[in-house]
């Protein structure tokens, strides 16, 4: 998805011999970072070749499955990979702890991990007995069959047995030794070579001009290489680079791989004592990059990314250079020279080898710490990263010298060498000589601005509170306050657990049932297909994007294509006056859009990084390397700066224009007992959606028109946007969505320009087009959640009731109004609360950025999130419990919400936990606690027209199903089928759910806001009491027949046995609230702004669950992918052009497998029903994102502790959102006399 590294689908698992000793290793790799010339010598399995249809499903396949661990199932290859290759290479032998943090290379958007978690630790040896449990129960189930064939009795296949272990024994003999002479390719504008020694690495590299060296060639995750030149020489596997040897020094061969490295100093640290520091660093690397890039990363590779980019956060260089480290290097096979590491980034390198680096031994007499900061728990480069090494005199505590190392500070800042000769001689472990040297590092360390990168000043002093960190670590006891002593170290994370909690009615089974996704058996088996996935048709193209890389009112006026078109490979360019019919891809005469939005800009600019062509080429690679070398010509460009806020907007002269009122609530009353006015303002950032599929169409002609294999949650908008901007009528256009992965809302309408981009080449070219966006392009021109500024003036009596309350707010449409969401942001601020009094005016604005657009639970999040913020401040402004200022603000009457609230704090063991933390917080000064607890109510409104055809098949009485939602990973289908066979009175295995097609769902509307699952499920309801009208007077006559015979019968008196439902609002279905409740304790790290989400109860009313499981998987993903939205997940916009600066994995971080809850525990409510929802359930896909913002309170308590502690007034602490490890750092007020020992 991401051709970087950072997200994991593409981890495959190789067996390969790897030198120096040709031992034959396991291995896991992202394919993307993989030249396929590397691949000589490889096995490479990809997850079809461990367990499928045919050959039965492995163990690691099923049990994710089961497990439900699956929800678009886009990024399930990539977790079957990965722990496959850490299985078998740890020949089964795994903790659970080790389990759990050997994921960082994976993301999963939908699932919120806690389920992947859970069915990949039900392998380790230690395996915890609830797992255990569970793993009994689901097998009982039979649910999933291994085999994948439909044989409850006398199965005959043999999945089970057999396993990987006797496949790896069947590979063993497939290898032969290479008999390593080099290999030489022409790749005509490339030659690759391969070679095993050192004589023809200096061949080639003198050979040649210019080259570039790769070793396993994960560098190109970090700087992204799009231009390779005429040779490259591949010398992974050249054995004198690899391996390691011992003299005074350890030496590693600069081809060593980051995991060998780490395995070699685990091994040596418990061995020799003077190498016992190798354990840190072994920590240290811990947190570097992932298990597959570090598998085939080696030193060398990252020591020279450091030379090349001096500003690259290496960790290497970083841990190397605070034990003075030196490097040999090699000009030619025999001249070879040693330089330290400093002196290495000054050296000339050009047709140069890294050879080796040499650790010293350090004495007894060393203390060494060393820090990685990150903004998430795993996979993140260095917000600043440190190492300190202190020489003690023998036997004392008075420094000989110290080596004090920072990286992020700025490309030429290496050591705090002042501070460095201040601390000879010195006592670090006194509060003078720390004062003293905090002072001269202040003095010392000049950050950089480097944006996307955290801010120059955080990250000076974020290295200041390190030093202090480093000295808590290592200062002895009897010289240390004990309460200082927790912020010696980062926050490391327990190993997870979860809990769900839900009860079941049999008697309604398998409605209600806790069944694993339908297609999670092939999820987990890559045979589960995406649009990507129609295999390659002859003479296909592809195509890219030609953007404008200019400031919002620029205007165009050509384009220069000529360079692009020149590049071999490249067929067309064509903009907006090669469109036959409307240049709009949200046509307004469909339900839900207003504006046309231009599939390519025509004229004036609306952001940067709007599309305005299309390049297309044979290969994809050409296609997005061309696209960018094609010049777009301006009539005039803007001199202005972009309006990136709606806080700019109404700074703005422009204010008038760009800003609409879309709707005012009046109170009704007033109350007089105002003893407090309080007013704030509270600014909402926007979201990625990071659908781990991209934005992907691919659209192939037909004989009468085309077949659009579109990622889209809406049949009906492409096929009208599509009919009418290629003059086409609306059946020559079949969209056709089997699922798509991840959407959350950016594929509702925002697929749709890249539908009508993928059909006009089509329609153009007379063939098969793919469009697959680059993640920087996906990020750049697409849409995001809608941020939102608020600002507020509230009247309260003495105890916090409100006595009138104003809350103007501000959303951001982006460019267009097309989803303008404030009207319905009003509706959910007024949540559980009493609201006569209140006067809302909800306003959108016009910005220069991509129309935003929905995304997970949109308007809910902001509403609920306004006015929980305000009960927080009333709460604090009266010095009273935010969760009594609540209950005097509840609707009154039948409010359900205070009821649940007692539950989930008996539950949560509330009372306790409040003074447990109490007391954790009077001992530390440096960790702090709180435990916030935050109530919802969620109004479900329906949408429609949905359709459903279910039919009958005579010969066995099996049922097919279509509709006209979209399987996006919610379960849809799954519910959907249940709802079916419950309905009809026949196993859940009779039915099965076919792909979604326009020609089937004709009309139907987008699938979204949580509702799509029920209103098909209705049609399905209805569609089926049709068939079983037409089916009674059969079985009247009959003496009680099976199913089977009943339809053979009704087939044989020619009854129709196919039935179809459209529902619409003249189903007249019922809105109705969904409540939830969420007690959540987090732990913050004060001295460097990270945080630890340590226990998560959450209370759901979901009426009677369609699905347990599935709900359970909606409600965790959802909440999690909150918690992202809340912490770690910024963007970040060029204030100048209106560039946005975080557009890939390595700049824009949603939450890993460690950043989910430690102790997440999910209750639905006990005996619920729903009088008004389908079959008495309630929606589950988007509320729980809602109660995420819960985190931010309980992080501003915990900051507020601190600042308590620090001295500081109490006051309010203002968080800006999200809550990144800078914001909350920033937040405490850290001064350096506030750093102590005594
Ligand atoms: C997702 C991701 C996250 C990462 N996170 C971190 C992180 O947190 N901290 C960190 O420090 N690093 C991080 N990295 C960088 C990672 O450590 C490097 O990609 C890896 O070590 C490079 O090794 P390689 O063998 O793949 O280098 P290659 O990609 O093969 O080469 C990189 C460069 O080094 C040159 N080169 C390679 N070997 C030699 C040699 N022996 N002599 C001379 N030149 C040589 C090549 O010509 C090329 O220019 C991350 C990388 C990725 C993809
Ligand atoms: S890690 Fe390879 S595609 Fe994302
Ligand atoms: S199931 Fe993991 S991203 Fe969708």
């Amino acid at each position: 998805m991401c051709h970087e590294g950072g997200c994991g689908a593409c981890v495959v698992a190789v067996r390969a011999p790897l030198p120096p000793n040709n031992e034959v290793k396991l291995f896991s790799v992202n394919s993307c970072l993989v030249s396929v010339l590397s691949c000589h010598g490889w096995e490479v399995t990809t997850v079809e070749g461990i367990g499928n249809r045919t050959m039965g499903y492995h163990d690691i396949q099923a049990r994710l499955a089961r497990f439900n661990g699956t929800q678009c199932g886009y990024c399930t290859p990539g977790w079957i990979m990965n722990m496959y290759s850490l299985y078998e290479s740890k020949n089964k032998n795994l903790s659970m702890k080790e389990i759990e943090n050997s994921f960082a290379s994976n993301i999963c958007r939908c699932t919120g991990y806690r389920s992947i978690a859970d069915a990949f630790k039900s392998f380790a040896t230690d395996v915890d007995d609830r797992l255990k449990n569970k793993l009994i129960d689901l097998e009982d189930l039979d649910f999933v069959k291994p085999c994948g064939v439909n044989c409850k009795t006398n199965c005959q296949h043999k999945c089970d047995k057999k396993d990987s272990k006797h496949k790896s024994e069947e590979a063993e003999d497939w290898f032969v030794v290479d008999d390593a002479s080099e290999i030489v390719i022409d790749c005509g504008s490339t030659k690759f070579y391969k070679v095993y020694n050192l004589n023809d690495v200096f061949k080639a590299m003198e050979r040649n001009g210019e080259y570039r060296l790769i070793a396993g060639n994960t560098g190109q995750g970090v700087y992204h290489v799009s231009n390779y030149p005429p040779t490259v020489i591949d010398i992974f596997n050249v054995a004198v680079l690899k391996g390691h040897s011992m003299d005074v020094n350890l030496i590693l061969g600069a081809g060593m791989p980051l995991t060998e490295m780490m395995e070699l100093f685990l091994k040596i640290s418990g061995e020799n004592e003077d190498f016992s520091y190798l354990k840190q660093f072994y920590d240290h690397m811990d947190l570097v990059a992932h298990i597959p890039v570090r598998n085939i990363g080696t030193i060398g590779g990252n020591l020279f990314m450091k030379h090349t980019n001096n500003d690259f956060q290496s960790d290497l260089f970083l841990l190397f250079e605070t034990v003075g480290a030196t490097l040999t290097i090699a000009e030619a096979p025999i001249k070879k020279r040693t330089v330290s590491l400093p002196d290495f980034l000054k050296l000339d390198m050009n047709r140069k080898l890294i050879m080796n680096v040499m650790l010293p031994p350090l004495s007894r007499f060393c203390s060494i710490k060393t820090f990685k900061i990150m903004p998430r728990s795993q996979n993140a480069h260095a917000v600043v990263n440190a190492g300190f090494l202190f020489h003690f005199k023998q036997n004392s505590n008075i420094l000989e010298k110290a080596f004090i190392v920072y990286g992020s500070i700025s490309p030429k800042f290496i050591h705090a060498e002042k501070t460095e000769a201040m601390l000879a001689g010195k006592d670090p472990y006194t509060d003078e000589t720390l004062q003293m040297v905090l002072k001269s590092l202040a003095d010392e360390l000049t950050a950089e601005e480097a944006p996307p990168e955290p801010s120059a000043s955080y990250r000076k002093m974020l290295a200041l509170a390190l030093y202090y960190k480093a000295i808590l670590s290592l200062c002895p006891d009897d010289r240390l306050n004990p309460k200082y002593r927790s912020g010696a170290e980062a926050i490391k994370r327990h190993t997870s657990k979860g809990n769900q909690v839900f009860d079941t009615d049999k008697s309604v089974w398998p409605l209600n049932q806790p069944v694993p996704k339908l297609e999670a058996l092939q999820q987990c088996s890559g045979e589960a297909t995406f649009a990507n996935d129609l295999t390659t048709q002859p003479d296909e193209v592809f195509a890219a994007f030609v953007t404008a890389d200019a400031r919002p009112g620029s205007v165009i006026s050509g384009f220069d294509a000529n360079d692009a078109l020149k590049l071999s490979g490249v067929i067309a360019f064509y903009s907006a006056k090669d469109i036959p019919g409307d240049n709009s891809f949200t046509p307004t005469n469909i339900s839900l859009v207003t504006n046309n939005e231009e599939i390519l800009c025509s004229q004036k600019v609306l952001f940067y990084g709007q599309p305005v062509g299309i390049i297309v080429a044979v290969r994809e690679k050409i296609a997005n390397k061309a696209a960018k070398m094609v010049k777009v010509l301006y009539s005039s460009e803007s001199k202005d700066k972009p309006i990136l806020t709606a806080s700019d907007v109404l700074k703005s002269p422009q204010k008038d224009q760009r800003l609409v009122n879309n709707k005012t609530r009046e109170p009704t009353e007033t109350g007089k007992d105002v003893n407090c006015v309080i007013y704030g303002d509270i600014t909402f950032e926007s979201q990625y959606h990071y659908t781990m599929e991209p934005q992907t169409c691919v659209v192939k002609p037909t004989e009468d028109g085309m077949e659009v294999y579109s990622a889209s949650q809406w049949l009906d908008l492409p096929n009208v946007a599509i009919a009418q901007c290629l003059k086409i009528s609306a059946n020559k256009v079949n969209v056709i969505v089997r699922r798509v992965g991840g959407a959350y809302g950016s594929k509702i309408s925002r697929q749709c320009q890249i539908a009508c981009a993928a059909a006009l080449v089509s329609h153009l070219q007379g063939k098969t087009c793919r469009f697959v966006m680059s993640i920087e392009d996906n990020m750049r021109v697409v849409g995001k959640r809608v941020p939102t500024y608020c600002n507020f003036e509230i009247g309260v009596n003495k105890e916090g009731e409100i006595q009138y309350l104003k809350n103007r707010y501000y959303q951001d449409n982006g460019c267009s109004s097309n989803e303008t969401i404030s009207p319905i942001t009003l509706n959910h601020f007024l949540s559980c609360y009493d609201t006569k009094r209140w006067y809302i005016e909800a306003n959108s604005v016009a910005t220069d950025t991509p129309s935003n657009t929905w995304c997970r639970a949109p308007a809910s999040t902001e509403g609920v999130a306004m006015i929980e913020y305000m009960m927080e401040r009333i709460a604090y402004n009266l010095g009273k419990d935010p969760l009594q200022v609540r209950m005097l603000n509840y609707a009154k009457g039948d409010n359900t919400i205070p009821e649940l609230i007692d539950q989930l704090k008996k539950d949560a063991n509330y009372d306790e936990r409040v003074k447990e933390i109490k007391k954790f917080n009077d001992g530390n000064r440096w960790r702090k606690r709180a435990l916030k607890v935050m109530p919802m109510t969620y109004e479900i409104f329906y949408l429609s027209p949905y359709n459903s055809v279910v039919s009958i098949l005579h010969s066995d009485g099996s049922v097919i199903l279509t509709h006209g939602g979209i399987e996006m990973g919610q379960g849809i289908n799954t519910k959907v089928a249940q709802v079916c066979a419950y309905t009809l009175g026949i196993p859940l295995d009779k039915v099965s759910v076919k792909p979604s097609t326009s020609f089937t769902s004709p009309n139907n509307t987008v699938t979204g806001g949580s509702i799509g699952s029920e209103c098909v499920a209705f049609a399905t309801i209805k569609a089926c009491e049709i068939l079983m009208e037409r089916l009674k007077p059969v079985k009247a006559k009959m003496n009680n027949p099976s199913w089977e015979q009943l339809v053979q019968q009704a087939f044989s008196e020619n009854i129709d046995l196919q039935a179809s439902y459209l529902n619409s609002f003249k189903d007249n279905l019922k809105p109705y609230d969904i409540y939830g409740i969420v007690a959540l304790e987090v732990e913050v790290d004060i001295l460097t702004g990270n945080q630890d989400v340590i226990r998560v109860d959450l209370l759901e009313d979901i009426g009677r669950s369609l699905s347990p499981e599935i709900d359970i998987g909606q409600i965790e993903g959802s909440f999690v992918m909150g918690l992202g939205y809340w912490t770690s997940e910024k963007l970040m916009y060029d204030i100048d052009t209106g560039k946005l600066l975080t557009d890939r994995t390595w700049t824009y971080k949603p939450p890993g497998i460690k950043d989910i809850p430690a102790d997440f525990r999910v209750y639905f409510r006990r005996n619920s029903s729903n009088p008004y929802g389908v079959l008495q359930s309630k929606a589950t896909g988007e509320p729980a994102f809602c109660l995420a913002v819960v985190v931010t309170h309980a992080i501003r308590e915990a900051v507020r502790a601190a600042r308590l502690d620090a001295g500081y007034p109490d006051q309010w602490v203002e968080i800006p959102n999200p809550c990144t490890v800078e914001n909350i750092f920033t937040a405490v007020g850290h001064k350096l006399e506030h750093f102590k020992l005594k």
